[in-house]
């Protein structure tokens, strides 16, 4: 691996990956080749920072926000499966911890590595953050369109499907994953709403 990427994972003992190392390095990765990716991925992360902080989380669905979508990075993509692929770069640089679950297991991805055939490969080599931070992570996600504006979830997904078509495997996974993901985000929308101020 070459140097300049080892230096976004600072800790050599604890391999954290801090918000600021973890926006640093989705920005080289996503700016440039994927301008509309990277617009949805910064409105994640400006939600994630809300989230954890009205909620008393941990930093790492903030710096999870900002790699859920690393794997779109041409330079990264291996199976084309975009949770698998960033988890793994993120392995690669020397990164782990929650971190790293998040981003493999975000939105309900075990749902698509199922449809696409790949659930096997997912749950061998990564394993789930703990559920408030992937559900924390997930609402963010799943409230942010692709341009970055803000959409009800149920809306997200109509606007997914559309996206990609009837016959594509996110539509299928989409189909698959609607109940569990507006029941979570549902959730996290009730905790919000029951924090005081
Ligand atoms: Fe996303």
């Amino acid at each position: 691996m070459p140097w300049e990427d080892r230096r976004y994972c600072r800790c050599t003992v604890e391999t954290v990956i801090t918000v600021d190392d973890a926006a640093e390095l989705a920005g080289k990765m996503l700016a440039e080749p994927l301008p509309r990716r990277w617009r949805h991925v910064r409105s994640v992360a400006r939600r994630a920072r809300w989230v954890a902080k009205e909620l008393a989380l941990s930093d790492d669905p903030v710096a999870a926000a900002w790699l859920h979508d690393i794997g779109y990075a041409p330079e990264l993509v291996e199976t084309g499966f975009h949770p698998l692929d960033g988890a793994r770069y993120l392995r690669r640089l020397g990164v782990d911890g929650p971190v790293v679950g998040l981003v493999a297991y975000h939105s309900c991805a075990q749902i698509e590595a199922d449809v696409r055939g790949l659930g096997g490969e997912l749950a061998s080599e990564f394993s789930p953050a703990d559920a408030s931070l992937a559900e924390a992570l997930l609402y963010c996600d799943m409230t942010t369109g692709p341009d970055g504006d803000f959409m009800r979830p149920a809306d997200r997904l109509v606007e997914i499907r559309g996206r990609y078509g009837p016959d594509h495997e996110v539509t299928r996974f989409v189909e698959r994953a609607a109940p569990e993901i507006l029941a979570t985000a549902g959730r996290v929308e009730e905790l919000l709403a029951a924090q005081p101020g």
